[in-house]
């Protein structure tokens, strides 16, 4: 068939099946789909039996009411379970009772409503006939005059000065909340609060969480502790994000285990060695330790660090061996710092220097 005689064979069949479609809807017979038509109707169990309907309309009303239960409990447990400020306890009462309350309410809510309009509305299909998207010729001519006109009556084009500073002035205008964006960081610079932590020279090495001292003689061999720095549950405020930071695994091997760089002879006192529990890779907290290997395990994406080779990484993503805190003991025998990580711990940040 010729180019001709195909477009007057597709211009036939639209005249046949009704008007003329426009441009933007007209579809080429010979390729369309056939219409399957839709499957015969099944009526339901409750079309069926007035009784079976009556029965699903008492259920969804009982969501219904658990629904309105659950919203009312919501409101009663905010009151019985307040949040105290300071108090971790009150903030996770809360936020257990009520949410689990809402979330009642909220699912009771959503079943019943699926259920009535699955059970009980009448079902029956529809064709909707999708509308053109071009409009009438009228209609465009007058939305071309309607432009044409404003652009007239406004000088748009003309004032080139007044629509080049109004462009300006809408560009610029979002700038403020940009810089806004400032608030969402620190005040302070925190290139510096992430590359110290708190521990410093003669801080004692205590239990995480109860804060208590450790004695060298406490790590006997093969054994793991949770260490955070002295005076860390004392902190008025930032508790949290000091740990986060300052969190550390103290380990004794034999000391002929530890292969030991020049430089770093006098960081572990009769094997006990330090190291960051901050995972070098997106910093979770390193808490596995295996004992007879010595290795370290992060649970988040298993990485894993050798603590005779001085926390080394093994294997897994981690990019970097865990910060080795400098370590000693007083005189009345507890575990203290030396000095600060001599690097900064946890994953790495913009402003690293390696
Ligand atoms: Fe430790 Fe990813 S955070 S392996």
């Amino acid at each position: 068939m010729t180019e001709q005689h195909e477009h007057a064979a597709i211009s036939d069949g639209a005249h046949q099946d009704g008007p003329t479609p426009s441009s933007g809807i007209a579809v080429i017979a010979k390729d369309a789909v056939p219409n399957p038509g839709f499957p015969p109707e099944r009526p339901r169990v409750t079309d069926l039996d007035p009784k079976a309907e009556k029965a699903q309309e008492r259920r969804i009303i009982a969501l219904f009411f658990v629904s309105i239960i659950g919203s009312i409990a919501a409101i009663v447990l905010y009151i019985v379970f307040p949040i105290i400020p300071g108090d971790m306890h009150s903030v996770r009462n809360n936020t257990m009772f009520v949410g689990a309350a809402i979330a009642l309410a909220l699912l009771a809510v959503g079943v019943g409503v699926v259920h009535w309009s699955k059970a009980l509305m009448h079902g029956h299909d529809l064709v909707e006939e999708r509308h053109e998207t071009r409009g009438s010729e009228p209609t465009r001519q007058r939305a071309a005059e309607i432009f044409t006109e404003a652009n007239e009556e406004s000088g748009f084009t003309r004032r080139r000065l007044l629509r080049n500073t109004l462009i300006t002035a809408a560009v610029v205008s979002p700038l403020p909340g940009v810089v806004l964006l400032r608030d969402l960081a620190p005040m302070a610079d925190p290139v510096p609060l992430l590359k110290h932590t708190m521990w410093e020279k003669g801080m004692r090495l205590t239990r995480d969480p109860s804060g208590t001292p450790i004695r060298a003689a406490d790590v006997t061999l093969g054994s793991a502790f949770h260490v955070i720095p002295e005076g860390l549950n004392e902190l008025p405020h930032g508790k949290l994000e000091e740990k986060a930071k300052a969190a550390v695994l103290l380990m004794r091997l034999k000391p002929e285990d530890l292969h030991i760089t020049p430089g770093r002879e006098t960081w572990s006192f009769d094997g006990i060695v330090a190291y960051s529990k901050i995972c070098t890779h997106v910093g979770c907290p390193v808490a596995l330790y295996e004992q007879q290997t010595h290795h370290l395990l992060c649970p988040c994406h298993q990485s894993q660090f050798d603590i005779t080779h001085e926390a080394r990484v093994i294997f897994g993503p981690a990019k970097r061996a865990l910060p080795q805190l400098p370590i000693a003991v007083d005189e009345e025998g507890y575990l203290v710092a030396q000095s600060d990580f001599t690097e900064p711990v946890g994953p790495s940040f913009w402003e690293r220097v390696l």
